[in-house]
């Protein structure tokens, strides 16, 4: 695939996943609850308000990326009765992606807010893409397409929490 349709098609997964940091706050996914390593199921970070906002905004964001590039070829947001669903399933995955990397990181006793390389940046995209694939939306990726995105959201990423460390949005600059 070209670099324009990629980016589309990630383009929801990615105002998903960034948009809890404007968004989070209140009462955590886990309701503070501890696992049975005595651990939080998921910490303080994860929260009610940054989850469903996150879903929320990927949505919106698969309306607009549908609108802006309806009938070309290039995006699987773009069929009318399918758009809507498409960029809601996707920042699903995406939210479920970032409560699973949490997940991980208090098993392995990181407290929230540490950084933790691949993890803290991957598996958003991943499962975005992934719980595309059962509703016939993931378009075919080859290994490079996959290589492009996984790379391109690692650099992003760590830009991008940089960026809002610095205009105050974070605390930490990952
Ligand atoms: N956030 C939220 N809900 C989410 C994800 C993020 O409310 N599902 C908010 C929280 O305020 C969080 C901030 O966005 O502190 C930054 O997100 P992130 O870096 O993903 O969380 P961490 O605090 O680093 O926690 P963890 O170590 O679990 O990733
Ligand atoms: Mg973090």
């Amino acid at each position: 695939m070209d670099l324009l349709a990629l980016l589309i098609l990630v383009f929801p997964a990615y105002v998903a996943n960034s948009s809890p940091v404007l968004l989070g706050g209140g009462l955590p996914v886990d309701f503070k609850k501890k696992f049975w390593d005595g651990r939080r199921i998921l910490g303080g970070g994860k929260t009610w308000r940054g989850t469903l906002g996150g879903i929320a905004a990927g949505s919106i964001a698969g309306i607009v990326i549908g609108f802006v590039a309806i009938n070309t070829p290039y995006t699987i947001y773009d069929c009318t009765c399918k758009y809507v669903s498409a960029g809601f399933i996707a920042s699903c995955g995406t939210m479920f992606g970032d409560l699973f990397g949490s997940f991980i990181k208090r098993r392995s006793g990181m407290k929230p807010g540490k950084p933790y390389m691949l993890l803290d940046q991957l598996p958003f995209i991943i499962f975005a893409l992934l719980f595309l694939l059962p509703f016939g939306l993931l378009p075919a990726l080859t290994a490079l397409d996959w290589l492009i995105i996984l790379v391109a959201t690692l650099v992003l990423h760590v830009v991008m929490n940089w960026l809002a460390n610095r205009l105050g949005w974070k605390k930490v600059p990952w």
